[in-house]
């Protein structure tokens, strides 16, 4: 059984080609870069690349379109103008090509392969990516969000960040080398409130002493109260819930500075901490391929996005 899934939530356009085992046999991508998110044009950008981005993963699989059994695409959440492209390619390839199609929902996409890759059971996860920030858990037949930001994403923090410093998108991976080059702690905001988050605060108090301190420590220190504050209700979540293991997923787990102190957290409280693939916590269309697996598939007739769909309403 062979699955082929499209990711197009936000600034991502993939295609990924999976087997039924979790074997990935071509995970491809095109990413929108920009300074600004313009919708429309974010909707052009996956427009344009599509065809290319569905040939080169049929290639790279070394299969056709005849061999494809499933086609999966991302529902939500994300950013219509994007969505809306993913979904339209997936229809017209189970159209025409009389494939059954399913809707998958990109946060669980994110957990499943990551479950499948790392051999994570019945974990904590912590959702870090742009617009996403989120501890969930499996509880009594579905996921439940313990916590979660309540204004911007930690991706986005790191991104308007950023660019209040002139750099380019994404910044994350920027400012976690910059991370370890600091000489010393800055006071900023630390916003926790009970299991959720808030970034916005320190998002401002930061941007209001670019002027006043050196680049490097400010880096520093934005990234370490957010990283921390993270961890922080992470650990509570795992010490609630009673659950042995930790599932990195999201774009924003990529970053050294992060998995350290997750790594250092889980080290203490004997948990076992599962960390995928940098090309699968990014977004991508392997994900999305796997999970179409795990849904039933649905008529192309009901096959509408869901930009604001959330993990505990599936
Ligand atoms: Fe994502």
């Amino acid at each position: 059984m062979i699955a082929l899934g499209i990711e197009s939530t936000a600034h991502t356009f993939g295609v990924g080609i999976v087997k039924k085992n979790g074997r990935i046999l071509a995970n491809v991508k095109r990413t929108y870069k920009a300074k600004g998110l313009i919708p429309r044009e974010l909707f052009d950008h996956h427009c344009r690349v599509a065809p290319e981005t569905v040939k080169e993963a049929l290639e790279k699989a070394g299969i056709s379109f005849d061999d494809v059994d499933i086609v999966a695409f991302s529902q939500g959440p994300g950013i219509g103008n994007a969505l809306i492209v993913g979904a339209s390619v997936a229809r017209l390839i189970s159209l025409k090509y009389n494939i059954p199609l399913t809707a998958v929902n990109h946060c669980l996409a994110h957990i499943e392969i990551g479950k499948k890759l790392t051999k994570c059971r019945d974990p904590v996860i912590v959702y870090a990516s742009g617009a996403n920030t989120q501890i969930i858990g499996y509880e009594n037949g579905k996921y439940r969000i313990y916590g979660e930001t309540l204004d911007i994403g930690l991706g986005n923090l790191l991104d308007m960040f950023g660019r209040a410093l002139g750099m380019e998108f994404p910044a994350g991976p920027v400012l976690s080398k910059l991370y370890y080059k600091a000489n010393k702690y800055v006071e900023l905001p630390y916003t926790v409130k009970g299991m959720d988050l808030a970034f916005s605060g320190l998002y401002t108090a930061a941007v209001n002493k670019i002027k006043t301190t050196d680049k490097n420590d400010l880096i520093f220190s934005l990234l370490h109260n957010a990283f921390a504050m993270l961890v922080e209700v992470t650990e509570r979540a795992l010490s609630h819930s009673n659950k042995k293991s930790l599932l990195l997923a999201g774009g924003v787990c990529c970053s050294k500075p992060l998995q350290e102190m997750f790594r250092q957290m889980c080290k203490e409280r004997k948990i076992r901490l599962c960390v995928p693939p940098n090309d699968v916590l990014v977004d991508n269309g392997a994900m999305i391929a796997y999970t179409g697996f795990l849904r039933r598939p649905i008529p192309v007739e009901k096959s509408v996005i869901k930009p604001k769909q959330r993990l505990d309403e599936i």
